[in-house]
């Protein structure tokens, strides 16, 4: 297996989370966020992007398994749920990828059921092209081509997520 051609650097990213940041900030002036990061994908993300967020906020984690490439494609696993109670709550889901947007769909539902006083969703990447189910995305950072990307957060089975950059993953055959 190869890593690929270099797709976005660590200034173009670093950049973009401010942008993003500074976009939330404005829009949440004056409330008080619950910023929940969605693991494992999201975990360099998330920590950029909250230090830049200029609100009060607190923090928490799901822990989810989207199979991509297996015959449960489709299936999310919650493996770990919030700790917070979300109800009457601003929460802000951040992930790392959109991309069929079965993962965010489910977990969009599952916590609407809480009665949150609002649920908007922050990806970093978004793959338009291989959307099956809507999604709305709030806030969006890069719209990427139909290629398979690893690093910043990002994986191939668990491996290049501490790359500081994503570049674009192909396996050899
Ligand atoms: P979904 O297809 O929108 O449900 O995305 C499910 C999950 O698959 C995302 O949260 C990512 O963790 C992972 N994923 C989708 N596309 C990529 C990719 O290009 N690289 C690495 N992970 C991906
Ligand atoms: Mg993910």
């Amino acid at each position: 297996m190869v890593i690929g051609k270099p797709l976005l650097t660590v200034e173009q990213i670093q950049e973009k989370v401010k942008e993003l940041a500074a976009e939330i900030s404005r829009d949440y002036k004056g409330k008080e966020l619950l910023t929940v990061g969605i693991l494992r994908g999201s975990f360099m993300f998330f920590s950029d992007i909250v230090k830049s967020i200029q609100v009060p906020m607190n923090i928490d984690f799901l822990i989810v398994s989207s199979y991509i490439k297996t015959k449960n494609k489709g299936k999310i696993e919650i493996h770990a749920d919030l700790r917070e109670d979300i109800k009457g709550r601003h929460v802000l889901l951040i992930e790392d990828i959109a991309d069929t947007g079965l993962s965010l769909s489910h977990i969009r539902n599952m916590l609407l059921k809480r009665s949150p006083a609002s649920l908007k969703i922050c990806a970093l990447l978004n793959k338009k092209e291989r959307r099956k189910v809507d999604v709305p995305l709030d806030y969006i950072g890069f719209e990427i081509p139909d290629k398979y990307v690893v690093g910043y957060g990002l994986d191939y089975e668990n491996k290049f997520r501490n790359l500081p950059h994503i570049v674009t993953f192909k396996k050899s055959t």
